[in-house]
């Protein structure tokens, strides 16, 4: 396995799920906060109150990044820290990213900041979130603080994660926060409107830093590759990737990246999604197709197609991870190349990586061969996926440390550094020094 020099390694994570320090330094509750400690439908009723409390940890933290040897690390910032009530600034907030963000460029590793993954102000939420157009211009006014703050300081930005994961389980599953149940046409509005922050943002982080800085969004949804990679099942495959329906639109990459890289919503059999789309003030599209630098890929699974682009039975006992998501590496292949050819934008690989049970062995150290066999593997395709032409900058393991995994708490765990969730001690697992054994042999 060989990447090139330059190529980017990085590791992951979000403010919500590692940070803890809820109400610390003026900060405002975030839809999280408040799913967390008034619904029943985390796990053992956990919350992200004190996480990994990476809040009071910046330095312990930066010290095992360095000797991991990543070239990047991505985390994000928590908004209701800088608008506590979504639309007053909060120095005070910034505090932390100072911290964080000084100490990466004291030892040579560069940010990647993701402006939202997904902890959304209360007070915005309880004036509609998602479903105001209001929220999506907070959030531009949001992304010009933060751009301003870190002028010459950080130069790569995500502006959204997953918004397919904010509709499709925030305000239709009710499994994440803020756990609400929709109408199909107010999730489409939900959508539009993350989209509106998409592009906002992204010119608000332009227009208020100095230097050139490089724009992204990190996207995911239904991906599925060829049972045999031959012609005829490759093309099944991808137009069964991009395909659209009622039951799954929210989850694909298409109803999200269309918009933003080709100016509209995708064409569909649903006569409600195109009514919606059609509804659209094409002016709306100006401000979504504001130009990007790289789009961000967040994969793990995906679908095994026929020739006909049906997806095919996993047979009995077919690899899971801890979560029981399917472990199919040929997805990192496939997946990427459909993307680029479909949108041609370099790409990069902004979250993948596997839930395991991990826990500490009786010599004292955290073995977990299950990650280290998944990351081989998946990084194997993804070389093949470089090797077949394909532009990909970068690869971000997710996750950095074990972290409060959403609606799974803590039980299964992402990382390459072990949380004891009692101590907050830290132990490197092995896989974390597989890949800093592998990032080592890169940069020869
Ligand atoms: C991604 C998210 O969807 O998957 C991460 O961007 C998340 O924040 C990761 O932790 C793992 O998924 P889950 O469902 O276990 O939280």
């Amino acid at each position: 396995m060989k990447f090139s020099k330059d190529f980017i390694f990085g590791v992951a994570c979000s403010s919500y799920q590692t940070e803890g320090a809820w109400n610390e330094d003026g900060k405002g509750s975030s839809v999280w906060d408040e799913f967390c400690h008034t619904s029943n439908v985390v796990v053992n009723g956990e919350t992200g109150d004190v996480a990994c409390d990476s809040y009071h940890r910046a330095k312990q933290d930066v010290k095992l990044l360095k000797e991991l040897g990543v070239d990047a690390y991505r985390f994000s910032v928590s908004w209701p820290r800088i608008f506590p009530d979504g639309e007053q600034l909060n120095e005070a907030g910034f505090k932390f990213y100072d911290e964080l963000i000084d100490l990466l460029s004291e030892n040579g590793i560069t940010p990647y900041l993701t402006l939202y993954h997904w902890d959304t102000p209360l007070a915005l939420e309880k004036n509609g979130g998602w479903q105001n157009r209001r929220t999506a211009e907070a959030f531009a006014v949001y992304a010009a603080a933060v751009a301003k703050h870190f002028d010459k300081r950080v130069y790569n930005y995500i502006t959204l994660n997953e918004p397919q994961c904010v509709v499709w389980l925030g305000y239709n599953q009710c499994i994440n926060a803020p756990g609400r149940k929709l109408e199909q046409k107010e999730q489409c509005v939900c959508m539009h409107n993350l989209l509106l922050a998409h592009g906002l943002s992204a010119k608000a982080i332009r227009d208020n830093s100095t230097d050139a800085v490089s724009v992204g969004i990190a996207s995911t949804g239904r991906l599925c590759y060829p049972n045999v990679p031959n012609a005829q099942n490759t093309e099944a495959a991808r137009k069964s990737t991009f395909r659209v329906t009622d039951a799954d639109w929210s989850f694909t990459h298409t109803w999200v990246l269309d918009p933003i890289f080709l100016g509209h919503y995708p064409q569909t059999d649903s006569e409600l999604l195109n009514g919606f789309a059609k509804s659209i003030d094409p002016k709306d599209f100006e401000i979504i197709t504001a130009p990007l630098d790289f789009l961000g890929l967040n994969i793990y699974n995906g679908h095994a197609n026929d020739e006909h682009g049906n997806d095919l039975k996993r047979g009995p006992g077919f690899p899971r991870t801890a979560l029981k998501w399917p472990v199919c590496p040929e997805v990192l292949r496939f997946g990427p190349q459909f993307i680029a050819q479909r949108y041609n934008i370099p790409l990069i690989i902004t979250e993948n990586g596997q839930a395991c049970n991990d826990r500490v062995f009786l010599d004292g150290k955290v073995h977990d061969p299950e990650r280290i066999d998944f990351l081989t593997r998946y990084l194997a395709e993804l070389g093949k996926c470089i090797a077949d032409g394909i532009d990909i900058r970068g690869y971000f393991h997710w996750s950095f440390t074990d972290n409060f995994e959403w609606n799974n708490g803590y039980n299964e765990r992402f990382g390459m550094v072990f949380t004891d969730y009692e101590t907050l001690e830290r132990i490197p697992k092995d896989s974390f020094y597989w890949y800093q054994e592998l990032i080592k042999s890169c940069k020869q």
